[in-house]
């Protein structure tokens, strides 16, 4: 567009409003601009199918500025807001296209700490013994099967009361049901945890009102989270998910994929829980993960 083409020096008017509006910016940064003008493309459609009334218009903005007021240092309704919308799953999907046979990823979701403790192989998360006694235990491996040494697992669950530590401050000890595990030359792990159940995203704000106002229940299947790290392959972030549970096929933010079920196994053999060292029955879960080459 030139300094002096139509559009550039023409006024805003309903049918050429988003060329009038991405005619104005003048930037060295070709990505802001494209980022700008794709926006103001689609929203400006948008807008001219819904001819919303000013009053939809004006309760739209308060409903953001309601979401912006409910984020704390705890809690991101935005991020919350973009999960619901199917926006979080599509922006994971573009940035993980793996390989075929890699591990597929999925939602971080808001509950992940960065520092949680590093613990030996094999060691219980759950700190307050509330729960049903879970042993996960598989390998990591590439994509030619090999077993990957040092490979970083941080891991992540709510308790049987579908609550993580941190929604839960005073309640649940610090740090309860996470763990950072590193796995030795043959890429096996094990840790224990409690099987976990499904939860509602926090429905108390600005998202579960538009939940309910669609008419959509704010639940997650039970789901384990998961970070992978290692040297020379892509991280992966991801869960896995029993496959038998009530909300398995309608996750509020659409993290489910078929690749990333599990099996939870209640052992009640006498001779199975010795030889695991359980104290009595408990779920098992036997699961491999593959890390796609960086
Ligand atoms: C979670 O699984 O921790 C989660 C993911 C997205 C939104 C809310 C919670
Ligand atoms: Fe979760």
């Amino acid at each position: 567009m030139t300094a002096h083409s139509p559009i550039h020096d023409g006024y805003f008017t309903e049918e050429n409003s988003a060329q009038v509006v991405a005619a104005r910016s003048k930037t060295d940064n070709a990505r802001l601009e494209q980022c700008i003008e794709a926006i103001v493309r689609h929203m400006h459609a948008c807008i001219k199918e819904i001819e919303p009334t000013q009053q939809e218009w004006f309760d739209t903005i308060m409903y953001l500025t309601r979401t912006g007021h409910t984020c704390t240092d705890w809690r991101q309704e935005f991020i919350l807001l973009s999960d619901v919308l199917g926006v979080s799953m599509l922006v994971d999907a573009i940035n993980n296209r793996k390989p075929s046979g890699a591990s597929e990823s999925t939602v971080l979701g808001p509950f992940h700490l960065p520092d949680a403790p590093e613990l030996p192989m094999g060691s219980n998360i759950c700190l307050d013994g509330k729960g049903d006694p879970m042993l996960i235990k598989g390998r990591i491996l590439d994509t030619d099967g090999e077993p990957i040494d040092q490979v970083k697992i941080d891991v992540w669950q709510a308790n049987d009361e579908g609550f993580y530590d941190v929604q839960q401050k005073g309640i649940q000890p610090d740090f309860n049901l996470r763990g950072v595990f590193r796995t030795g030359a043959d890429g096996t792990y094990f840790f224990r945890g409690v099987k976990p159940r499904n939860y509602p995203i926090p429905e108390d704000g600005p998202v579960g009102q538009l939940m309910n106002a669609l008419g959509r229940h704010c639940w997650r299947p039970a789901h384990l989270h998961y970070i992978l790290e290692a040297d020379g392959f892509e991280t992966l972030t991801t869960h896995i998910f029993d496959p038998d549970d009530e909300y398995i096929h309608s996750d509020a933010v659409f993290g489910v994929k078929e690749s990333l079920m599990a099996k939870f196994d209640l052992i009640e053999d006498a001779d199975r829980i010795a030889e695991a060292g359980m104290d009595g029955p408990y779920f098992e879960v036997v699961h491999d993960f593959v890390l796609a080459r960086a």
